[in-house]
């Protein structure tokens, strides 16, 4: 699904990623861990197609990044990839169900069968009864779980997750985690997932540990 080949990344002179070599399978569910600074999420950025490293390429489903012009890297990007940040980043001028569908629009979907897959995410997430609320009349897991509802609308091939439970508490921490398992099983979704949470990271198919911008483990 995913390869990284010999990934540097420098911001001036500090070397963030020395050489990162990684490959995700589908269906797999991996996670990043390692002490902050380690270039975590630089590499999630960086395998996300946010940012560009300075050596080294990414294939998605075969196809190289490096060679995508800016507009065919945006579409790719919005079609393959979604992303879940520690913050929700809702809009909060849409209701939940709006925002859900924004990338579907974007990517030049809307009518009955994408509103209808928005309904089914919203129920496996748990946040139907409250998809005509604005996202501040939501609780901080209602909107993590509408994040990654917004993040699988377009059925992405990888998801991306950055410390999607570094702002909740420990009962909501832990219907995020079961919610990723149950995608893996239920739609064969892939996550990479950085985090600082020991009990998610044991959990995953794979653990990978980052030291000092190279993977130790
Ligand atoms: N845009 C940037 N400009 C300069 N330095 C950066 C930038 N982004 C990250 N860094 C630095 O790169 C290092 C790795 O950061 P980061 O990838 O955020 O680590 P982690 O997510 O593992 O905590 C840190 O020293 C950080 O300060
Ligand atoms: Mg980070």
């Amino acid at each position: 699904m995913l390869q990284a080949y010999n990934i540097h990344k420098s911001y001036s002179d500090l070397n963030v990623l020395k050489g990162i070599d990684l490959s995700v399978s589908k269906n797999e569910v991996i996670s990043i861990v390692g002490a902050s600074g380690a270039g975590k999420s630089t590499l999630l950025q960086i395998l996300g197609t946010l940012d560009k490293p300075d050596i080294g390429d990414i294939t998605i489903n075969n196809q190289s990044i490096n060679g995508m012009k800016p507009n065919q890297l945006a579409a790719f990007r919005n079609k393959q990839i979604g992303f879940v940040f520690q913050f929700h980043n809702l809009l909060p001028e849409f209701s939940l169900e709006e925002n859900i569908l924004i990338p579907s629009y974007i990517g030049g979907n809307s009518g009955k069968k994408v509103s209808d897959y928005a309904d089914q995410l919203m129920r496996m997430l748990g946040v139907y009864d409250r998809r005509t609320h604005k996202p501040s009349q939501l609780s901080g897991g209602e909107q993590q779980r509408a994040a990654v509802a917004r993040a699988l609308i377009n059925k992405p091939s990888i998801i991306f997750a950055d410390e999607p439970s570094g702002n909740l508490d420990s009962v909501n921490a832990n219907h995020l985690h079961s919610i990723f398992f149950e995608l893996q099983k239920q739609l064969g979704q892939t996550f990479v997932i950085v985090t600082h949470n020991k009990e998610l990271a044991d959990m995953t198919d794979r653990k990978i540990v980052m030291a000092d911008g190279k993977i130790s483990e």
